[in-house]
């Protein structure tokens, strides 16, 4: 199958473009590469591009393609809460503008990228796929907006399925700090401390990116009738923790770190266990990492590589690096590419 995986230069595509290769799939990729060079390690092989900014792309660079794996986004909450309307623009209307441009060009499956976090303040019983969405920040409000207009566009030739991922954590070549578990290892590995800002109370459901990358490989074969129009949450329920247990999980994982849990940024409403039995029965779907295995896999690439501490901050924190690629006069304040990053 030929498929476009958008936002293939992430932290996500970095590690799903091999996946995908090696179900043998033949992948192209589309990205504006606000992290192309953020790397830690050797650097990956991109699969060749289609294309640029996810706002520009046109029907003839979708000719061709049998589906689209659409994980292009300003990709977390705080980036989200810091731009709204460019969060609007590039996250739903542009995603909802490839659909439409995708079915058009004759693309026949369509794979997106959502986030469990549609269901915001869930308290403390498990959710499941249909329970009420109560998004909390811009961009989770994005991603269900996404899923609601992607329905209207299903038919018999153009099935939408929609993926809700857990939060990742992982190795990838283009790593992301500011996510919970890989930024607890990075604070640990530098500083010997896991610091824990919130309370530690808020569940999280967490995911491998590699199992997130085999889920939307279950989704690119699995039956249209099936998947159509289907909301998965992808992670597990082992892997349902709160921001305390990470932490202990962390510390257990790093020789010679402690836990420091601050407070100092509160209670943090975002709360929510999630049940993930949809995946399972529909897909045949079973994340296989635990949160301890990931850790310890962070650390040892945390270690291998020579992580700084500057780095962390910085390089691979998104929100640090699209505000200084804006400062540098590379981005507009649309978040359009102005000149090379390098
Ligand atoms: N990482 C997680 O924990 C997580 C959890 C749930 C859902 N998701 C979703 O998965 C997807 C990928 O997440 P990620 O962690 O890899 O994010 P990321 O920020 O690492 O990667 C997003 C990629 O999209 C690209 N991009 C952004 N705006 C673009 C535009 N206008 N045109 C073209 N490319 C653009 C960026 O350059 C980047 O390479 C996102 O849609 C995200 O919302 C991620």
């Amino acid at each position: 199958m030929k498929v476009l995986v958008t936002g293939h230069q992430g932290y996500l595509g970095t590690v799903m473009v091999p996946v995908l290769q090696a179900a043998g799939h033949d992948v192209v990729g589309l990205d504006t590469g606000y992290f192309a060079d953020c790397v830690l390690g050797p650097q990956p092989v991109d699969p060749p591009a289609r294309g640029g900014d996810l706002r520009d792309v046109t029907v003839e660079q979708l000719r061709g393609i049998d589906a689209v794996v659409h994980l292009a986004a300003l990709s977390n909450d705080p980036l989200g809460a810091l731009a709204p309307d460019i969060t609007h623009d590039i996250n739903h209307h542009a995603s909802v503008r490839l659909a439409r441009l995708a079915k058009e060009a004759g693309v026949q499956r369509f794979c997106y990228a959502s986030t469990c976090s549609v269901y915001g303040a869930a308290g403390d019983g498990l959710v499941a796929e249909d329970a009420p969405l109560r998004p909390l920040t811009p961009y989770a409000v994005s991603k269900v907006r996404v899923e609601d207009d992607l329905t209207a566009l299903a038919d018999s030739d153009f099935t939408p399925v929609f993926l809700r991922n857990a939060t990742a954590f992982g190795f990838s070549p283009r790593l992301r700090a500011d996510i919970v578990l890989n930024n607890l290892v990075g604070s640990a590995v530098l500083t010997g401390v896991v610091r824990v800002l919130s309370d530690g109370t808020p569940w999280r459901p967490l995911v491998h990116a590699r199992d997130i990358a085999e889920a939307f490989a279950l989704c690119l074969t699995a039956p249209a009738d099936v998947v159509s129009c289907r909301a998965y949450n992808i992670g597990s329920e082992a892997n349902n923790v709160t921001v305390e247990q990470i932490a202990r999980r962390v510390a257990d994982s790093v020789p010679g770190s402690r836990v420091d849990i601050t407070g100092e940024t509160g209670a943090d409403p975002r709360s929510y266990r999630v049940d993930f039995a949809r995946a399972r029965a529909e897909l045949g779907f079973e994340a296989a990492v635990s949160v301890a295995d990931g850790a310890v896999e962070l650390a040892d690439a945390y270690t291998r590589y020579g992580l700084i501490a500057a780095d962390f901050a910085h390089t691979f924190t998104r929100l640090a690096r699209l505000a200084h690629l804006q400062g540098a006069g590379k981005l507009d304040e649309t978040m359009r590419r102005v000149s090379e990053f390098v």
